[in-house]
């Protein structure tokens, strides 16, 4: 029954699966029994292999994942047939769409996408078993070495494996029995790779623009802070975009420490509190001496704290940030419940319910957003702390993520108690570091060598005093 049932929400993967074996075989279909069971055995290949991945989070979470892959490769492999038809398999683009898949999902995807496509060009073409072999190996090879790649240059990689594998196919042609027309083709097989990769740099900002998908190389452009949310969020809230910058250093090194994505953590960050451009006076970070919330009603001061979120949504979707970014910003409040103001409110003899002081949601859905709900508050509360030491950064850092694991806040993010571990030593070295850059700040050393520099002869009276050393406490 469950089997059906996921069928049935899945039957635009089968019609995909029936469109695309349709344009890959079109115009010969004179054999209709032959025609369904390719279909039969290529719907089983989907769903066994690409559908679950498409299960996973984060792609699960939005269909512009599926329509990437499946218009991805219905496209694809339509070009990619024809000109294997027309002019050989060393001139087909049979590996660009998999190269454009790698830069935009991860490598179980993009290797599972890669198998399905060389069996959907596979039963098209009904290939020598030369062609056969690199097909699926010249795929799966372009998914491997193309996903992680953080700068455009680094493009050459895949394409420098694929000249790889088509000159060690062509070579293995030329000596065995099957006739290879080796001049043209070598050519073809040292070309090609390279030029259908700079054709996919050239697809890719309009992919990321249509699909908000975005590769690795892209978000990192994102995160350079020249955006103009984050040149706004400088000007109106500087409080805000500090605390940010320090949010994406902390995310950055946890989400590295345990292997997710650090580039999103680190640029994700860097938007979550974009809302605050409006009203930032209302946020603690942006306070300098009266807090407004004091006159307020703490209902009030709820609704208005709750508003960053609501419109750093709308601000993300106006400036069509891309999809994991959009959710960062209310997943990193998650369900939690806003204690100061409820607290406020039951000393006032208000009687008002916990639930009627919550975020709206949703609770963190991956690592990533998880990381940045922990970074988000160990960093505020961090602030508060007057004289950091080793073990109260440690203690304060472990009460911080045992709180919100025990608000079961991290219950849907995918984070282990094995990752929050590894998150929780991370969070505590990047804070000490940054502690002791301050502490070792030699404020006296410059004063004095100024001082001599000036009149050499007061050498021996500058002795710093016991209050000035005192001063130089944090
Ligand atoms: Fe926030
Ligand atoms: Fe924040």
């Amino acid at each position: 029954m469950a089997l059906i049932n996921s069928l049935l929400k899945k039957w635009y993967h089968l019609l995909f699966v029936f469109i695309s074996l349709f344009l890959v075989q079109f115009p010969n279909l004179h054999d209709p029994a032959r025609f369904l069971a390719e279909y039969a055995g290529l719907a089983v290949l989907w769903l066994t292999v690409v559908s679950t991945e498409l299960d996973r989070k984060p792609f699960s979470l939005h269909g512009a994942y599926s329509a990437l892959v499946l218009s991805t490769l219905v496209a694809g492999s339509f070009v990619s047939r024809l000109v294997l038809r027309r002019f050989g398999i060393f001139s087909s683009p049979f590996f660009a769409p998999i190269l454009l898949l790698g830069l935009l999902t991860d490598r179980r995807l993009t290797v599972s996408v890669a198998v399905f496509s060389s069996a959907l060009l596979i039963v098209s073409i009904e290939p020598s078993s030369l062609e056969f072999s690199l097909l699926l190996v010249c795929n799966i090879v372009a998914a491997v070495a193309s996903s992680g790649l953080k700068k455009r240059l680094q493009i050459v990689r895949p394409a420098f494996f694929a000249v790889v594998c088509n000159v060690s196919f062509l070579l293995l042609g030329f000596f065995s029995k099957e006739k290879v027309v080796f001049d043209r083709n070598l050519l073809l097989s040292l070309i090609m790779p390279f030029l259908f990769s700079v054709v996919d740099l050239g697809l890719l900002p309009f992919v990321e623009y249509a699909s908000l998908i975005y590769s690795d190389i892209d978000l990192v452009e994102l995160g350079n802070m020249n955006h103009p949310l984050i040149k706004l969020l400088s000007l109106r809230a500087p409080g805000t975009y500090y605390h940010s910058a320090i949010v994406a250093n902390l995310a950055e090194a946890a989400a590295e420490k345990i292997g997710a994505n650090p580039i999103l953590a680190r640029t994700a960050a860097y938007f979550h509190d974009v809302g605050k451009v409006k009203r930032p006076y209302f946020y603690t970070e942006n306070i300098e001496d009266k807090n407004p919330h004091d006159e307020l009603n703490p209902k009030l001061s709820h609704l208005i704290v709750l508003d960053h979120v609501k419109y750093g949504q709308e601000l993300a979707r106006r400036h069509r940030l891309p999809l994991l970014v959009q959710d960062v910003i209310p997943q990193h409040h998650g369900t939690r419940v806003q204690k100061y103001f409820y607290h406020k409110a039951k000393e006032m003899g208000e009687n008002l319910s916990e639930d009627e002081f919550r975020y709206t949601g949703p609770k963190p859905q991956f690592k990533e957003a998880g990381i940045i709900m922990l970074a988000d508050s160990v960093e505020a509360a961090f602030r508060s702390v007057k004289n950091p030491t080793a073990s109260r950064i440690r203690s304060l850092v472990e009460e911080i993520v045992s709180g919100i694991y025990n608000e079961r806040e991290l219950d849907e993010s995918g984070l282990t108690l094995k990752d929050l571990e590894a998150v929780a030593d991370e969070f505590a070295r990047v804070l000490l570091n940054m502690f002791k850059s301050r502490i070792e700040y030699p404020k006296e050393e410059i004063k004095k060598v100024i001082v001599l520099a000036e009149n050499p002869a007061h050498k021996s009276d500058e002795t710093p005093s016991s209050d000035q050393e005192n001063s130089e406490s944090p």
